[in-house]
C-alpha cells in the first residue's frame, strides 16, 4: 500500500505532457476482439485500467505484446469468448465493452458485471436495451451478464436512448459493427471517446458514421481487418492539471491536447479570473489574480464533464464568494467533500448540488482518495495548501493517471509517493 505526500503551496510552473485517454483506451482495446487480426495502438497511457484490459485479454488467449510503455501489438485472432475472469472485470467500469465486443464476434457475450468508480447506482439497462434491440437475448444472474444473438445472428435495428450513454453507446456501437444490415443509435452520447472509437473501428474497415453527434449510423460489414491506431490525449487529465496550475497561481503549458475539447473547461477557468491561451496542440493556463465565484453543471459533452466536477470543487473553495455545483450525471459524486472538509473547506451538499462558501485558505490534512476523480481533486488540493498533505488509498488514481507524482514533481511540485509499513493494513483493521 502506498501513500501520497504533498508539501503544498508552491505554484506548479513548466511544461507537462498529457498522456492518451484512459476512456478510450479501455474501449479501444476490447474492440479490437471484434477485429480477429493484428493491431497496433499507440499513445496508450500507462495506468493500472490499462493493464487490467490487457491482463483480461491475455486470459482470453489474446497475444499481447508491449513493443514499448505505450505501444502495444495486440493479435486477437485465437481469442476464446466468454473467458474473462471476474476477478479482473470487477476492477473498472470499461470491461463492460466485453459485452458488445463479444456478442458482435461470437454471437454470445458472457463477462461479469463491471466495477468502477462507485457514484451510487450505476445501471446498464440502456446497454441491453439496444442489444435487444439487435435481437440478442440478455440475462443477468450470479455476478454475470450474458447476452446471446438469434439464430441468423445480430440484424440492424434503431435505437432511442432514454438517456446520454457514454458506455451504452460505445456498447451498442461495437455489437452492431458487424450485425446484418444498418444500426442507427439516436440520442448517441458525443464525447471525444465514442468518436475515437468510431474512428479506431473505421480504420479497421468498419462503416460507422455521425459519432459526434447525436445520431450514430452503423451499417454492418462481414469482417473487419488489422490496423495501427493512436489514442486521442485525455481531455480529462489535461483539465486536472488546468486546474492545478490555476489552484496554485502558477503557470503550465499542458501539452498533447485537443484544444476543443477543453472548451467548456478553458470558458469556465476565464469566468474565474484564469488565463488561458490555447495553441494548436497545447493549452497555457496562468493566473497571476484572485479567483472569482462561479456556477458549474455538470453535462454530456460538449458541456461541462462530471469528470472535473471534483477538481473544480477544490477551485471552487479558493475563489471568493459562493460557488454552485450541480451535478447533473450521476447519483452520487459528492463522496470526496467530507474529505475536502477535513482540509477546512465549507461545503454543503443539498441533493445534487454542492454550495461551496470558498476564500478560507485550506489547511493541510490526512485524506483519502474514494475515487479516481475524487483522489485527484485531493492532490490539487494539497497543492495549493501549505504544509503536508498526506493522501491514502491512491490505488484509484493510479487506475486512471499516467505518473501523475512524476509529471507534477517535473513543474515543481514537491510531492512523492511512500509505501506504507506492511503492519498498516493490520493496525487500520483492528
Ligand atoms: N445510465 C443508465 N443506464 C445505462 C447507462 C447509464 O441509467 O444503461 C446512467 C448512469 O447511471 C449515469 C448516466 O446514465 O447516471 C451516464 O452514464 P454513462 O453511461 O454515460 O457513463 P459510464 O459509461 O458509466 C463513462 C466514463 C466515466 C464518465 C461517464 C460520463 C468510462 C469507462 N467511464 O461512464 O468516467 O464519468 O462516462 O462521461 O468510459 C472517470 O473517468 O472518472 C469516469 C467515471
Amino acid at each position: 500500500m502506498e501513500k501520497i505526500v504533498i508539501n503544498g503551496g508552491r505554484p506548479l510552473y513548466g511544461d507537462i505532457e498529457v498522456s492518451g485517454m484512459k476512456n478510450a483506451a479501455g474501449a479501444i482495446l476490447i474492440a479490437t476482439l471484434l477485429v480477429s487480426d493484428k493491431c497496433i495502438i499507440e499513445n496508450l497511457p500507462c495506468i493500472n485500467d490499462v493493464a487490467t484490459t490487457l491482463e483480461i485479454l491475455r486470459h482470453m488467449n489474446v497475444e499481447v505484446r508491449m513493443l514499448d510503455k505505450n505501444t502495444v501489438e495486440i493479435d486477437t485472432r485465437n481469442a476464446i469468448g466468454g473467458t474473462s475472469p471476474l476477478d479482473l472485470v470487477r476492477r473498472m467500469r470499461s470491461s463492460y465493452y466485453l459485452y458488445g465486443a463479444e456478442l458482435g464476434r461470437y454471437g454470445r457475450a458472457y463477462a461479469g458485471y463491471p466495477g468502477g468508480c462507485d457514484f451510487g447506482v450505476r445501471p446498464i439497462d440502456q446497454h441491453i436495451k439496444g442489444f435487444e434491440a439487435l435481437g440478442a437475448t440478455v440475462t443477468c444472474e450470479g455476478g454475470y451478464v450474458e447476452a446471446v444473438a438469434p439464430s441468423g445472428g445480430l440484424r440492424g435495428a434503431n435505437i432511442f436512448f432514454d438517456l446520454n450513454t457514454v458506455g451504452g453507446t460505445i456498447n451498442v456501437m461495437l455489437a452492431a459493427v458487424r450485425a446484418k444490415g444498418t444500426t442507427i443509435i439516436e440520442n448517441a452520447a458525443r464525447e471525444p471517446h465514442v468518436v475515437d472509437v468510431a474512428n479506431f473501428l473505421n480504420t479497421c474497415g468498419a462503416n460507422i458514421t455521425g459519432a459526434g453527434t447525436d445520431t450514430i449510423r452503423i451499417k454492418g460489414v462481414d469482417k473487419l481487418k488489422g490496423c495501427t491506431y493512436a489514442i486521442i490525449p485525455d481531455m480529462i487529465e489535461a483539465g486536472t492539471y488546468m486546474i492545478a496550475a490555476a489552484a496554485t497561481k502558477g503557470r503550465l503549458r499542458i501539452k498533447n491536447v485537443i484544444p476543443k475539447h477543453l472548451e467548456s473547461i478553458s470558458a469556465k477557468l476565464e469566468e474565474m479570473g484564469v488565463s488561458v491561451e490555447m495553441g494548436d496542440d497545447y493549452v497555457t493556463v496562468w493566473r497571476d489574480g484572485p479567483l472569482y465565484r462561479v456556477n458549474v453543471k455538470t453535462l454530456p459533452y460538449p458541456g461541462f464533464p462530471t469528470d472535473m466536477q471534483p477538481q473544480m470543487c477544490v477551485l471552487m473553495c479558493l475563489a471568493d464568494g459562493v460557488s454552485y455545483l450541480n451535478e447533473s450525471i450521476f447519483e452520487n459524486r459528492f463522496r470526496y467533500v467530507e474529505e475536502l472538509k477535513r482540509m477546512g473547506a465549507n461545503i454543503k451538499v443539498d441533493g445534487h448540488t454542492a454550495i461551496i462558501e470558498g476564500g478560507t485558505p485550506l489547511s493541510a490534512a490526512q485524506v483519502h482518495a474514494h475515487d479516481l476523480r475524487a483522489g485527484a481533486a485531493l492532490v490539487i488540493a494539497g497543492l495549493a495548501t501549505e504544509g503536508r498533505t498526506e493522501i491514502e488509498e491512491i490505488q484509484h488514481i493510479e487506475r486512471g493517471y499516467d505518473n501523475l507524482v512524476g509529471k507534477l514533481q517535473s513543474v515543481g511540485a514537491d510531492i512523492r509517493k511512500v509505501i506504507l509499513p506492511d503492519s498498516y493494513g493490520l493496525a487500520k483493521a483492528n
